[in-house]
Order: C-alpha cells, then sequence, then structure tokens
C-alpha cells in the first residue's frame, strides 16, 4: 500500500468555514489523504477563505506567497484556495498567484476530489459554481472517527437579507434549509461518535425553514426534534438576525432544557438612520423590545451581539446611540468591527467616515463591551454552573470545559473525562476564564 497523501487546511473566518474545512478533509480522505498540522510535509495545502472585511481576504495573499518556496522544493504539492474568497475572487486568484493549483467555492467542495484528480495531472481547476445538487448528501459516507464531545452541524446556509454592507448573499449565496431528517441523522451519527454538544449553524440560522414530516419546520421545531435525541445533552445555534426571532424559538429558550442559555443576536448598530442605511429592516427600540421578550422567557440568557462602527454617514450622534443601545442591553460577549469596504455592496458606494474617527470610535465601543463582559463574567462567581469538559488543563488534574453561557471553565482536583457533564461551583473569575470546583 503506499503511502498516505497528506494534507493541510488552514481556515479562516466563521464557524461555518470550520464545519466545511471538515467536511472537505473528509471529502479527501476518500481519496487517501490524512491531515497533518504543517504545511511543510504536505502533499496538498488548502486555505478556506474568509470574505468579510478587507483584512480577512487580503490575509490569503500573503499567506499563499509563505508558500512560494515549499512549492519550489515540492512540485507535486498542490495549493488550493476554497471558501469566500475564493467564491468572490477566483479568477482573479488564479491571475495573482500562479502557484494556485485549485479554486473551489463553498457550494462546490463536494467535487473536491474529481478537481484534486484533475489538478494531479497538471490542470488548473476552478469550480464556484451554485450547483443543484445537494453537497450534503455527495458528502454523508464519510469515516465513523471518533469526536470531541462538542460538533458544528450547518442547517441553513446563505442569506437573503441584503445587509448593505455584507458580502455573505453574493458568496455563500440565497438562503437554504436542508431537510430535517438529514439534519437528525447527522446528529445521531455525531452522537454515536462521542458528540455531546452540536451548534446548529447558519449563517440566518432561526430562519431555518427545511422540510420535515409534516411540511416544513422552523428552527424551534428542529430543536425539539434534536431534544430527544438520546445522548445529545446540549444544543446551541449561531448566527441568528432579530427579525426571525419567532415566538416558539424564544418559548423554547424557556422551556427547552437542552437549550443553552445564550443567545448571538447582531445589532450592528443603535441609530435607526444608520439601521434603515444599513438595511437591517429593525430598529433599535423594536430589537430592544425583542431582548426583553427573551429575557422574560429565559432571564439569565447571555446575549452576545455584532457591531460595525464606522459605517458610511456615521455621525458622533449616531455612534452614541449605539453606545447608548450597548448599556442598555448589557452584553456578555460581543464582536465589533471597523466597516469595510466590499466591493459590490451598497454600502461601497456611499460617503466613507474618516478612517481616524472610525478607529477611535471602535476604540471606545471596545472598552464599553470589554467592560460589560467582565462584569457577566464576574457576576458567575458563587453561582452553580453544568461544565461540559472538553480538554486536560495545563496543571495536573485541572480539567477544561464550558459552562452553559459558554464561559471557559477550569475544575482542578477533576476526576472526571472529556465528554463529561458536572455542576461546578464558580470560585473566582480570571482574564478570560472562570475557575470552579466540582459540586459532589
Ligand atoms: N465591515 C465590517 N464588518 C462587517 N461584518 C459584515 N460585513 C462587514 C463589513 N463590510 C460584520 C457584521 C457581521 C459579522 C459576521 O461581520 O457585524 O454580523
Ligand atoms: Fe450579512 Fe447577516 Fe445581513 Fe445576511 S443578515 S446580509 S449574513 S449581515
Amino acid at each position: 500500500m503506499s503511502a498516505p497523501k497528506k494534507l493541510f487546511i488552514k481556515t479562516y473566518g466563521c464557524q461555518m468555514n470550520v464545519y466545511d474545512s471538515e467536511r472537505m478533509a473528509e471529502a479527501l480522505g476518500g481519496e487517501g489523504y490524512v491531515e497533518t498540522k504543517s504545511p511543510d510535509d504536505a502533499d496538498m495545502i488548502l486555505l478556506n477563505t474568509c470574505h468579510i472585511r478587507e483584512k480577512a481576504a487580503e490575509k490569503v495573499y500573503s499567506e499563499l506567497g509563505r508558500f512560494k518556496g515549499l512549492k519550489a522544493e515540492k512540485p507535486d504539492l498542490k495549493i488550493g484556495v476554497a471558501g469566500c474568497v475564493a467564491q468572490a475572487e477566483g479568477q482573479e486568484i488564479m491571475r495573482r498567484q500562479p502557484l494556485v493549483d485549485l479554486v473551489v467555492g463553498p457550494q462546490s467542495y463536494h467535487r473536491l476530489p474529481e478537481m484534486e484528480a484533475k489538478a494531479r495531472e497538471g490542470e488548473k481547476v476552478l469550480d464556484t459554481d451554485f450547483p443543484e445538487e445537494d453537497k450534503f448528501e455527495k458528502l454523508k459516507n464519510r469515516p465513523k472517527a471518533k469526536r470531541g464531545p462538542t460538533a458544528f452541524l450547518t442547517v441553513q446556509e446563505g442569506c437573503d437579507k441584503f445587509c448593505a454592507f455584507c458580502v455573505v448573499p453574493y458568496t455563500r449565496g440565497a438562503e437554504v434549509s436542508r431537510p430535517a431528517d438529514r439534519i437528525l441523522r447527522e446528529a445521531q451519527d455525531l452522537v454515536e461518535r462521542g458528540v455531546r454538544e452540536i451548534t446548529l449553524l447558519g449563517q440566518n440560522v432561526n430562519a431555518y425553514h427545511g422540510a420535515g414530516a409534516n411540511g416544513d419546520m422552523t428552527l424551534a421545531q428542529l430543536i425539539w426534534e434534536l431534544d430527544k435525541v438520546d445522548g445529545l445533552e446540549r444544543i446551541r445555534f449561531t448566527t441568528s438576525h432579530p427579525n426571525d426571532m419567532q415566538d416558539d424559538l424564544i418559548e423554547a429558550h424557556g422551556t427547552c432544557a437542552k437549550l443553552m442559555p445564550y443567545l448571538h443576536l447582531p445589532v450592528q448598530a443603535g441609530s435607526d438612520k444608520i439601521l434603515k442605511r444599513m438595511n437591517r429592516a429593525h430598529t433599535a427600540e423594536s430589537y430592544l423590545r425583542l431582548i426583553e421578550r427573551i429575557r422574560a422567557a429565559r432571564p439569565d440568557i447571555l446575549i452576545s451581539g455584532d457591531f460595525i462602527v464606522g459605517f458610511p454617514e456615521e455621525t458622533e450622534a449616531d455612534f452614541q446611540a449605539t453606545l447608548d443601545l450597548v448599556e442598555e442591553v448589557k452584553y456578555g460577549t460581543a464582536y465589533s468591527f471597523k466597516y469595510s469596504t466590499r466591493p459590490g455592496t451598497p454600502a461601497a458606494e456611499r460617503p466613507q467616515v474618516d478612517p481616524k474617527e472610525a478607529d477611535d470610535r471602535l476604540q471606545r465601543l471596545q472598552a464599553l463591551l470589554t467592560k460589560q463582559q467582565r462584569e457577566v463574567q464576574d457576576s458567575m462567581v458563587g453561582r452553580d454552573v453544568t461544565v461540559l469538559f472538553e480538554k486536560a488543563g495545563r496543571f495536573p488534574g485541572q480539567m477544561v470545559g464550558k459552562s452553559d453561557y459558554l464561559h471557559a471553565v477550569h475544575v482542578a482536583d477533576c476526576d472526571r473525562a472529556i465528554g463529561d457533564l458536572a455542576r461546578v461551583r464558580i470560585l473566582s473569575s480570571g482574564a478570560n476564564s472562570l475557575a470552579g470546583a466540582l459540586i459532589d
């Protein structure tokens, strides 16, 4: 038997890219590839890229440049670019960087085995189609390898919202939901391989409307079906749009014990003028009322969000409205970004904010968000939480896991195994994690 070929995948961007990278590794696993942690001994290098902000896209070109020496030493090395930069700039990548052999968009990666074979024969291959066939079904015959206790599962992909700043509707395409029976089969398979917690993924996950036995299902209905899967202990989902937060999903946060008290609900900005120009189709007030209803259903829920500062025509008063909204919500965690012009999106045509001003606003927003995050984390001290252990800690006998609220928790003198759930009393709060002790 010949030695297995080695595959190095580097993943950028969102959790869906992490999921996609796993699927690509499995697809190429069928062609005799095993994964390696180093590009130096790889026969194939795949960069799974992100196009959401300019910096993320630029990284790809600088990373590719670094492989020049490697490719000179190993002419058989194949280099591929996957993901959203591949989708948006496939031709451009091939032109700008001749060492790239293969470009594959997020909707075509089930075709990787054929593409790899062509690349091995010296062809340059590019596939950025949005094909009719279901890529998930094509990939379902994967090896039954044991897995860690947490996993992502894509249930919905693409977006029809067209926020004025965002490339997702162009790179990931129109919104599509996977049929429920396939998701349930995949969840069952993950549980059989050791998974205890599943995070359902979608760019607009709460707009899920996949086919079920009796017509289309909502995300809440899907969660209730997953609730019945024995051995699955925790369910999370991300990312949600405020306008798709339906009543049954809010209710499930109060009634479904497996659904974790954590919700990532991006608002992007606090000024109605800016929200309108962003084409968000909600106001600051409607978002705040929504948060109120969610907290009424599940008072201890941890709210997370995304923010953009320096969106075209944002004034100091508009930015102040974002700070006011943050003060009112009190976020447990948040991601904030300086607006980045994306070619082809409507906001790219609008008058831009002075970058220095935008930097200053980002710093002020991040200072506030960091303070809130710290307060919410500190408020866990003295409380009892459930921890799912994910790995051994740095010290002998120490284990690390995540609480229901997604805080990292370190537990000393811990006789539990990876994949175990245990009640833990939180004793202290550090820079980025909590420490606690097992409750007998
Ligand atoms: N510039 C800055 N941030 C952006 N995001 C999306 N597009 C842009 C952009 N052009 C942010 C949004 C989104 C998150 C995934 O990335 O906050 O929710
Ligand atoms: Fe992008 Fe999210 Fe808006 Fe869709 S809803 S366009 S993914 S920011």
